[in-house]
């Protein structure tokens, strides 16, 4: 089968990585469709029933998974969805997993065993939490207000990982690796905190608050109480310094250096205004 013949399924088609993903096939002139909510494909993780029509006529997909493959029920959706996604005809399967999640590791064997073709892009957190997600109101408030210490993580921009989902979409060579993609340097909230007062010319400083105070300022932004938890989980547990390294995804899989969080801040200047 030919590129162009293929089918395409984005899952999560409007989130940071499967909107850049969509656009990045449709821009190589592919079939692709998007699958959300609301999207031209109706897909919801919590409505098994919609899973099956998704996937008819699919190919290759890009599998995200929402809120986060840590959840206790993830194994099993996971498991759910890619015996139907043969049972479909569906040939390969970019999965995105998390660092450091016990439980989003066990996710990924699931679709290294499933008997598809797989490709496993595990990454590092998004430079683009700070752009386009929960890290926004911290850089307009001048201040990121976390309950980290001096703990370090190799923020990777989206645009990178995209770059490796859509190769490994497009390209057999790809099949059957793990890609464990991360930005190229490790760095502090408060280096992070640093870079954006050197880029954007304002005081932008970091805080390290009790993770009661955080839970107490989830709360007071009306976040429910699933997402507390699971973003009490990330940062009281995963960020305790098992992701502190960097790694090599980005230049394997792409045979370039992932993109710097300075050159990220540059870019999206106006966005951060
Ligand atoms: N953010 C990070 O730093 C980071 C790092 C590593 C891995 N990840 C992984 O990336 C994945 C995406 O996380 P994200 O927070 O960055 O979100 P996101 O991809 O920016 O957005 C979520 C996407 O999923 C869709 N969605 C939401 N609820 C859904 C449901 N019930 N059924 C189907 N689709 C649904 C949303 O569209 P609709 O709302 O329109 O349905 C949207 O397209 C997660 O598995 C996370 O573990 C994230």
């Amino acid at each position: 089968m030919t590129l162009s013949s293929k089918s395409y399924l984005v899952i999560g088609s409007t989130g940071k990585t499967g909107r850049r993903v969509y656009s990045k096939l449709k821009a190589l002139g592919l079939n692709v469709k998007g699958a959300t909510r609301n999207g031209e494909v109706h897909f919801n993780w919590q409505s098994p029933e919609t899973w099956s029509a998704s996937l008819i006529g699919v190919d290759a997909l890009y599998l995200t998974y929402y809120p986060d493959l840590a959840i206790p029920r993830a194994p099993d959706d996971i498991a759910k969805f890619c015996a139907l996604a043969k049972i479909k005809g569906v040939e390969h399967i970019t999965l995105l997993s998390g660092r450091g999640e016990p439980a989003a590791q066990i996710c990924e064997e699931i679709v290294q065993t499933s008997g598809l073709n797989y490709t496993i892009v595990r990454a590092s957190w998004f430079n683009q939490n700070f752009s386009e997600g929960m890290f926004g109101d911290f850089i307009k408030r001048g201040t990121i207000a976390l309950p980290v210490g001096g703990v370090t993580e190799p923020f990777i921009d989206v645009d990178d990982i995209c770059d490796v989902v859509v190769a490994s979409l497009t390209n057999d060579k790809h099949n059957g690796q793990m890609y464990e993609v991360t930005g190229p340097e490790l760095l502090s909230f408060s280096q992070l905190a640093e870079t954006f007062s050197q880029v954007l010319e304002r005081a932008i400083s970091f805080k390290q608050i009790t993770p009661s105070e955080f839970v107490q300022s989830l709360q007071a932004n009306h976040v429910d109480t699933d997402a507390i938890a699971m973003l009490s989980y990330l940062f009281t547990e995963v960020l305790d310094g098992r992701n502190a390294f960097v790694a090599d995804g980005v230049h394997r899989a792409l045979g370039r250096p992932p993109k710097t969080f300075h050159a990220f801040v540059t870019a999206n200047r106006s966005v951060f205004r």
